[in-house]
């Protein structure tokens, strides 16, 4: 089988090695210069150095040659070549289509066509299956059209920006991040001339940083290396903020903003409440829900990796801040993804380790238990949808580059041709959600847990108000006043307090109203109290997946070639995403081998397996390679034998191989096969049948 791009990360590594020898050793023979002066060594010494220094200085220059020519044949040319036939094939059958493509299309929207529909079905119902079921979380739906006062609580109106930079001449707009990260990877692939080895040491570091800019450093970065506009080459602006959500308007007035949701978390964080009552009150639980996010993205230009309308696929996991130890963390402890931890990435060498989940929390490189058991889950997802693992890194997010509130994040990221990709980012967003959305609603979000230990003396802060003060300057709003300052969430009272003391202002809310309070009025206390439990605003772990990512990633890692005959491709679609489980061909286009064949798909289609009947014409081996096309993993025919002993072959995509088996057995044996039984115990346990067709 012809595989998919050559992976010449170990060679950059090398080089990124020799570098760092062939700098250490520079430095080693300017001190032995400098002790030579002094006469602390001798020139034996010196000479020695140098001699080694210019052996290393070569190993260097070979590896720079090497790796220049290895990423001449897998960047650009090579990479948008495999780009373009995986896209031809993909179009062709129609798994997505450009939409609105009779009015000459809209960048950033895609439709799913027959086989990419089912995919995508199948795909979100294993999603369902990994993760909703086996953790019994709570899903919900809930509208895309959003007011937006959820949003302003939540940050978005205000903050959910990219930056942006234009072309100073035809005004056409850019994402800045982006044009200087494909300027710093155009100067580390040679162009226009290779770069000596500190240049392409500052030019990688700035590439493994570019997320920590801010938008003056961002500005400065692009100035410096004197990036333009792509394709026009034109000068282009400062950047500057752009808010990705799209406005819209409530009802038929029109005078109530809304905007489509750029994520679906917002929806299961509004209902906290309500799925927290549904759980019992109990903690830890998770939330999740599947539906479409939207984001005005700038320039999308990547095909199904940035568009404007996309799946998503959101868990909220709710828990005690103090308590993010994960049950079932040990069926993942052994787990060894590629971690490219903060560290790693700051490291000369900037590559990704395999490393034990178990390892990276106890040496505390992840977080927490509960973060590192939603990576682990993650990556057995996705290995098991078809993502290769040697193209799937867990890289953790710079210090700037995470929201201030967030404990620690992970992305997983997948190389494909456009390099690589966040997929699924995954976050400890602390507490910030619920308290956002607490504030803005005045809504209690909070839970309660009693202490394991049965009660317990604690401190607490207490409003002792003067009931006749407040009663003198708000009259008849004077009860519910008190009533409002007395029930004061803790952290509330801890502020009051502190702004009483420092003569600040200090307001309480009594449903729309505002009321100035004043040290006359009210005294925060400590108190020693008993308590049995306490209340405290939940911490959220999340999970965000974008589906037409990893889908769009798994399109180009099971994409291959069949050895020897490069024009027919293929697709190892693993078959519980596979569109289409099996094929039926009857051998010949004759009634008695289209009826059976009739038969035996309307068998597999009872179990729910999705069947197609080709009974074409064509000699089989073109209809196999037609199924091969769009992935099909089993292939049943109904041959003279069946008339005879109602037998069937089947056959399975990757090897070609083919057993035969009784029609009876045919619908278990398939639904096995789908979910997870492997064809060499189906060649353990039936004859095999030597194929007819000539298809290697
Ligand atoms: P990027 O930096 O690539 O724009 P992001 O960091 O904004 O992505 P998140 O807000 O973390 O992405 O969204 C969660 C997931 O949603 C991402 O991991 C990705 O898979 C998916 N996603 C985000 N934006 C898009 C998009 N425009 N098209 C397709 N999927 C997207
Ligand atoms: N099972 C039919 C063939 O491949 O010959």
């Amino acid at each position: 089988m012809a595989t998919t791009l050559p992976d010449n990360a170990s060679l950059e590594q090398d080089l990124v090695v020799a570098q760092a020898a062939v700098t250490k050793q520079g430095d080693t023979v300017r001190s032995l210069k400098a002790s030579l002066k002094e006469k602390k060594a001798d020139k034996a010494q010196v000479e020695a150095a140098i001699e080694q220094l210019k052996n290393l200085k070569a190993s260097l220059d070979l590896k720079q040659k090497e790796f220049q020519s290895a990423s001449g044949k897998t960047s650009s040319t090579n990479r948008e070549a495999f780009r373009d036939a995986v896209k031809t094939v993909l179009e062709r059958r129609l798994f997505y289509i450009p939409s609105f493509e009779i009015y000459g299309s809209v960048a950033g929207f895609y439709d799913y066509g027959p086989p990419g529909c089912a995919l995508k079905q199948n795909f979100t119902q294993f999603w369902r299956q990994h993760f909703v079921l086996e953790e019994s979380m709570l899903e919900v739906e809930c509208p895309a059209v959003t007011p937006e006062v959820v949003l302003k609580a939540s940050g978005h109106v205000d903050r959910f920006t990219d930056l942006m930079v234009t072309d100073v001449v035809t005004g056409d707009c850019h994402r800045a991040d982006h044009l200087l990260e494909a300027a710093l990877q155009a100067l580390l692939d040679g162009k226009p001339k290779p770069l000596d080895t500190q240049e392409r040491q500052a030019v990688h570091h700035l590439l493994a940083t570019v997320e920590e800019l801010n938008v003056k450093q961002l500005g400065d970065a692009l100035e410096q290396y004197g990036v333009k506009a792509p394709e026009t080459n034109n000068d282009i602006s400062r950047p500057f903020p752009f808010n990705l959500m799209f406005k819209t308007s409530i009802g038929p007035r029109g005078d109530q903003v809304g905007y489509l949701r750029p994520e679906t978390a917002q929806g299961i964080f509004v209902n906290f409440r309500h799925l927290l009552y549904s759980n019992g009150g109990k903690l830890p639980f998770a939330a999740a829900q599947i539906g479409q996010s939207f984001r005005n993205e700038i320039s999308p230009r990547a095909g199904l990796l940035r568009v404007r309308e996309f799946t998503q696929a959101e868990i909220e996991h709710f828990c005690n801040p103090d308590a993010k130890d994960h049950p079932k963390f040990q069926s993942i402890a052994r787990e060894q993804p590629l971690l490219f931890s903060r560290a790693l990435q700051m490291s000369e060498e900037k590559q990704p380790q395999a490393m034990q989940l178990g390892d990276a929390v106890s040496q505390s490189i992840i977080a927490n238990q509960t973060l590192a058991y939603f990576i682990g889950r993650t990556y057995l997802f996705l290995l098991r949808v078809g993502i290769n693992p040697k193209r799937l890194r867990f890289r953790q997010h710079l210090a700037n580059e995470m929201a201030h509130y967030a404990e620690d994040c992970w992305d997983a990221e997948v190389e494909c041709s456009y390099g690589w990709v966040e997929c699924v980012g995954l976050a400890d967003r602390s507490a910030y959600d619920l308290r956002a959305h607490a504030t803005k609603s005045k809504t209690d979000m909070s839970a309660y847990e009693p202490f394991p230990d049965g009660s317990r003396m604690v401190d607490v802060l207490v409003a002792a108000v003067d009931k006749r003060e407040v009663g003198k300057t708000y009259k008849k709003d004077g009860k519910a006043i008190t009533e409002a300052l007395e029930s004061l969430p803790e952290e509330e009272k801890a502020c009051m307090q502190a702004d009483l003391a420092a003569g600040k202002p200090c307001k309480v809310t009594v449903g729309d109203a505002e009321f100035a309070i004043t040290a006359a009025m009210v005294q925060i206390k400590q108190e020693k109290k008993k308590l049995t439990g306490r209340n405290f605003v939940p911490s959220v772990i999340e999970p965000s997946f974008g589906v037409g990512r990893i889908i769009y990633c798994m399109f180009e890692h099971c994409y291959a070639t069949r050895k020897g005959d490069e024009k027919r491709s293929l697709f190892h679609f693993k078959p519980i995403v596979a569109p289409v489980k099996a094929t039926v061909f009857p051998l010949f286009a004759q009634p008695t081998f289209i009826d059976q064949a009739q038969a035996v798909a309307a068998l597999l289609t009872a179990a729910g397996l999705s069947t197609i009947v080709d009974s074409t014409g064509a000699s089989i081996g073109k209809r196999y390679a037609r199924t091969d096309e769009i992935g099909v993993p089993f292939a049943v025919t109904v041959d003279h034998q069946t008339l005879e002993d109602s037998t069937v072959t089947v056959r399975d995509r990757d090897s070609t191989t083919q057993v035969r088996v009784p029609i009876a057995e045919v619908q278990a044996l398939l639904t096995e096969l789908v979910k997870g039984r492997t064809w060499e115990s189906m060649q353990q346990q039936y004859p095999t049948h030597a194929s007819a067709a000539d298809d290697n």
